[in-house]
């Protein structure tokens, strides 16, 4: 919730103000200002200093990925008397990628009320990567525990250890017999979003999946643009994520029959039913 000028006192607001200085102080600070400036913009800040004083973080640390679309930090906070990690992925409002992001809000019943400007278009995004999230978590998926959304910000659990994510799939180096472990826990993966998440990842490829590199066990991220089956294109973000699966694994030597593996999945679903 973002603070009401109109009945806010003008002391809260300089309290708050004086709050939001020490914090964009605080990220200042820190290692890596320069790429923070760009996207704490005040109300960015605001959010970041609501969900501290809520508890939902403590520290934040420093820049894990800059990407296309969003900015994701390490942070941590104590919970029940230990250090939990976390990763906070923030959106960047002037975003150039919006129109691609409103392809995909358009057809989504949960979201067919959002106003189309920039902004709201960018704050609905992450609450539907909160709500996929979810959603995928519910099934029991392998995928980030979310923890809360606030504005363009959405918390997560971090994969991995001590600062540094798990590695993306694409830069592991695999025989053929380790690449088809993995496999079938993205095989798995596919089916089960599909049949018990009712989801559609949308954007899944070897840089959305990151894996345990001790237990190979993948975790999938990114799902801000994963869709309901009801969606207009699902069935086409269907085969383009089974292409780019069986493209990545045929290269490790594990043979993909596409066809194969979308009747499977879509047949998951039906039985389901
Ligand atoms: N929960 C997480 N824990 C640890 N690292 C994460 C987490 N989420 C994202 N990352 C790191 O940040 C990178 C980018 O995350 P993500 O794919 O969600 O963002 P993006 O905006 O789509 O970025 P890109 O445009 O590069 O795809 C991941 O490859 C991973 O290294
Ligand atoms: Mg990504």
């Amino acid at each position: 919730m973002m603070v009401d000028l109109d009945t806010t006192s003008s002391k809260k607001l300089k309290k708050f103000d004086d709050k939001i200085d020490e914090f964009r102080k605080r990220i200042k600070d820190s290692e890596d200002f320069k790429v923070k400036d760009e996207v704490f913009d005040t109300a960015t800040l605001m959010a970041l200093y609501k969900l501290s004083s809520k508890g939902y973080l403590d520290a934040l640390g420093g820049t894990v990925s800059t990407g296309k679309e969003a900015n994701i930090f390490h942070a941590v906070r104590t919970q029940d008397d230990e250090l939990q990690e976390l990763a906070i992925k923030i959106y960047r409002i002037s975003n150039s990628n919006f129109r691609a992001m409103q392809e995909y809000l358009i057809g989504d019943v949960r979201f067919r009320n959002v106003r189309h400007t920039k902004k709201d278009i960018v704050l609905a995004w992450t609450r539907k990567e909160f709500r996929n999230l979810s959603r995928a978590k519910e099934a029991g998926l392998n995928v980030p525990m979310p923890l809360i959304t606030n504005r363009n910000i959405l918390v997560m659990e971090f994969i991995g250890e001590e600062n540094i994510p798990f590695p993306q799939l694409r830069d592991l180096n695999l025989d053929t017999e380790q690449a088809s472990f993995i496999y079938e826990a993205v095989e798995d993966f596919l089916v089960r979003l599909y049949r018990d998440a009712q989801l559609v990842h949308g954007d899944l490829s070897e840089y959305n999946i990151l894996v345990d590199p001790d237990s190979l066990t993948p975790v999938f991220i990114d799902m801000g643009q994963s869709v309901t089956l009801d969606h207009l294109n699902s069935a086409e973000f269907l085969h383009r994520d089974i292409d780019n699966i069986a493209r990545f694994f045929s290269r490790s030597g594990v043979d993909v029959d596409t066809k194969e593996l979308y009747e499977k999945v879509i047949r998951s679903g039906l039985d389901h039913q």
